[in-house]
């Protein structure tokens, strides 16, 4: 008897301590990835879209600061995959980044888990497939990152949490398009802009009969959060709902100050949280609008996304004609105003408790000055290739770190040019040399006829000034110091420069990119290289840095024989295991007989 209960004492003790154990981890959240073509007919014209877990968009990965997030992304692609999380910047674990600087890609039919946590991050991003121009085709869905309930928000909790991924949009498949570039030619213009995979409302005569749309369903008197993505390929989009005011409240992982548009302009790879307030008497249907900007409007006139905003109590359908973009055709500054005028509201709490003005980036010094001037397209060895600083970047065959820790040599140089170089243009494989704790200021100048947005994984930095014309020393002087948005992305005006502030606290390598895919697949792009220098012969400290290659780690490259085959375990995915599963049910069958 005696003995029993103690066992069980000893039983209760043991689970109560897993349990405390598991309680005091962080929380772990797993997502399963099924990637894969399906047919759908966004625009009325049917085309192979690529789809996660059967629809498009994909559905949301929707998580809490500080949890271990584990997706298991099964490639049933024809061609390699990696899928990437822009902005949720992995800690110590550029591992799990999913570009070909960091990740040898996924094969056909194979599967690869990544595993990372969101330590210390909140806001609205979104996931996509970063190899092979495959979001020209999808593949993409939004990545949320919930504060923990702690900490306090700057508003009251919205009525209901609403994803919206806008973006230009071909009838013609990734592979075609990308066909389209490597013989030499531009995409031109865009078939339509998609609001999350749809086509246009029919608001008037020149939408074709039959294109299914998208409609936001909400109750009157509510405020809602709107995450808008613009995940398209390279149109900039003016983005308004009919009679209602974006009140602006995060951007990229920053809550902001909050202040009320008509309209926003989101530039390719930006995400932006609005608090809509549903205070219009519905007396129809509203348009949500999403059209195409930095563009002659009348001829682009197609590249107009159009939704619907319906009220549960609304008397009627939408009708008349959409709510007007700005009126700035010869105003080149309204946008650049714009953007100016979103700042970090430095008082409220970020992922943490204190507040986030307290990291003052304006008081830092800053180590090292990167000026970087993209250029329209040229010809280098008879291609044609996109350029930063004179160099078009060729992806390493063998993953960068990976490259370091088995001593593969001439995988990449370290010598990316701290100025636009002189002489002919030329294509390689070259870095950043980033110093671990340094704090970079880089220019971001724009030679070309069309904004671009820049990108850098690992981090968020300070957008601190923009302007047209060239950037010279003196440009610090206009520079804000104080409550600059940080963010995971920046825009750059045609001819004009834009300078942003990073702080190079994460280990890693990192992918410095231009997010309109056409310029990034065509080479506009780099990676920084940061290592802590103190870790060199100490094992263990380099662990609170860097995280080691995840066991799973595939090899490719110079390390391809590393690499085991993949055992493909569904039966549906192997001719031979299905014939032989057959056989063995056939046999059972007989023998029962
Ligand atoms: C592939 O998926 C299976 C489960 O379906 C999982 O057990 C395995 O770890 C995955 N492989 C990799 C390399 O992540
Ligand atoms: C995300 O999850 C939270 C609860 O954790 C929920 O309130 C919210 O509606 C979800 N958002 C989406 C877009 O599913
Ligand atoms: C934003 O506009 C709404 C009306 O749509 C108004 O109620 C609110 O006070 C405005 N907020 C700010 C910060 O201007
Ligand atoms: C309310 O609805 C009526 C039509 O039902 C419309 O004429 C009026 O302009 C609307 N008022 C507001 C403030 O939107
Ligand atoms: C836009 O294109 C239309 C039609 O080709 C032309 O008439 C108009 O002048 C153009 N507008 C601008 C601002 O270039
Ligand atoms: C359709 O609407 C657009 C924008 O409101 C307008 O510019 C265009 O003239 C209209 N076209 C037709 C055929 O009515
Ligand atoms: C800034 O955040 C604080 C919360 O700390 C909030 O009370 C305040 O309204 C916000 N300010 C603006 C201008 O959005
Ligand atoms: C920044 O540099 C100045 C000299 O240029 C120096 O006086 C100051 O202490 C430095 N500040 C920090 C925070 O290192
Ligand atoms: C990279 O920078 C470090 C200082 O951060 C320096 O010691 C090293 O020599 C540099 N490497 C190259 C190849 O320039
Ligand atoms: C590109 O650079 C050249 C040379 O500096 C300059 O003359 C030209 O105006 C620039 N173009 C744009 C669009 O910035």
């Amino acid at each position: 008897m005696a003995s029993i209960s103690t066992s069980l004492v000893l039983v209760a003790l043991l689970i109560s301590l897993l349990v405390s154990l598991s309680l005091a981890g962080d929380a772990f959240v797993y997502y399963d990835f099924e990637v894969s073509y399906i047919t759908a007919s966004p625009l009325g014209v049917p085309q192979q879209v690529i789809a996660i877990n059967g629809k498009f968009p994909g559905a949301p990965i929707n998580v809490t600061t500080n949890n271990n997030v584990v997706v298991n992304v099964h490639n049933k692609l024809d061609e390699d995959l990696l899928m990437t999380w822009a902005g949720v910047f992995q800690r110590r674990t550029h591992w799990q980044d999913g570009v070909l600087g960091t990740n040898c890609p996924i094969p056909p039919k194979w599967n690869w888990t990544y595993q990372f946590q969101v330590k210390d991050q909140i806001g609205s991003f979104f996931y996509f497939p970063s190899t092979n121009f495959q979001r020209a085709s999808g593949g993409y869905g939004g990545f949320i990152i919930n504060p923990r309930s702690v900490i306090p928000i700057p508003f009251a909790l919205p009525e209901a949490d609403i994803v919206i991924m806008i973006g230009d949009w071909y009838t013609k498949s990734h592979s075609d398009l990308r066909k389209t570039l490597n013989g030499g030619k531009a995409l031109g213009m865009p078939d339509g802009v998609l609001i999350n995979g749809k086509g246009p409302y029919k608001y008037n005569d020149s939408v074709p009969d039959g294109i299914d749309f998208e409609t936001i369903n909400v109750h009157p008197g509510k405020t809602y959060r709107l995450r808008v993505h613009n995940v398209g390929i390279s149109t900039s989009l003016n983005f308004r709902i009919q009679d209602h005011n974006l009140l602006l409240a995060e951007v990229e992982g920053s809550y902001t100050v909050q202040q009320n548009y008509t309209s926003m302009d989101i530039h390719v790879g930006q995400s932006y949280s609005f608090l809509l307030t549903t205070d219009q008497n519905a007396s129809s249907d509203y348009y949500i609008v999403a059209s195409a900007r930095m563009v002659n409007e009348t001829t682009w006139q197609r590249v107009t996304g159009v939704g619907i905003l319906k009220y549960s109590n609304s008397k009627g359908k939408a009708h008349g004609p959409l709510p007007e973009p700005p009126q700035d055709q010869f105003d080149k500054t309204f946008s650049m105003n714009q953007a100016r005028s979103i700042r970090w509201n430095v008082s409220a709490s970020g992922a943490r408790p204190n507040p986030q003005g307290s990291f003052k980036y304006g008081s830092i010094n800053v180590t090292a000055l990167f000026v970087m001037q993209n250029k329209p397209p040229v010809k280098i060895n008879g291609k044609k290739r996109a350029t930063i600083n004179g160099v078009s970047f060729v992806n390493p065959s063998t993953p960068i770190r990976l490259a370091d820790k088995h001593q593969v040599k001439g995988d990449y140089k370290l010598d990316f040019p701290r100025r636009p170089l002189k002489g002919s243009p030329r294509m390689e494989t070259s870095i950043i040399n980033g110093t671990y704790r340094g704090f970079l200021e880089i220019i971001l100048q724009n030679n070309e006829t069309k904004v671009h947005t820049y990108h850098i994984d690992g981090y968020n930095f300070f957008v601190v000034g923009m302007d047209y014309g060239e950037w010279s020393e003196d440009s610090r002087g206009t520079y804000n110091k104080w409550d600059g948005i940080a963010r995971t992305s920046a825009q750059v005006y045609p001819g004009a420069w834009t300078a942003i502030l990073v702080s190079l606290d994460n280990v890693g390598v990192w992918n410095l990119r231009t997010e309109n895919l056409d310029s990034w697949y065509l080479g506009q792009e780099t990676y920084i290289r940061v290592i802590n220098p103190e870790t060199a012969g100490h094992p263990n400290l380099a662990l609170k840095t860097e995280l080691p290659p995840p066991d799973n780690v595939l090899y490719c490259g110079a390390l391809k024989k590393l690499q085991k085959p993949q055992r493909i375990s569904s039966a549906a995915n192997n001719p031979i295991q299905l014939i032989f599963t057959f056989v063995m049910i056939f046999a059972v069958i007989l023998h029962v007989r």
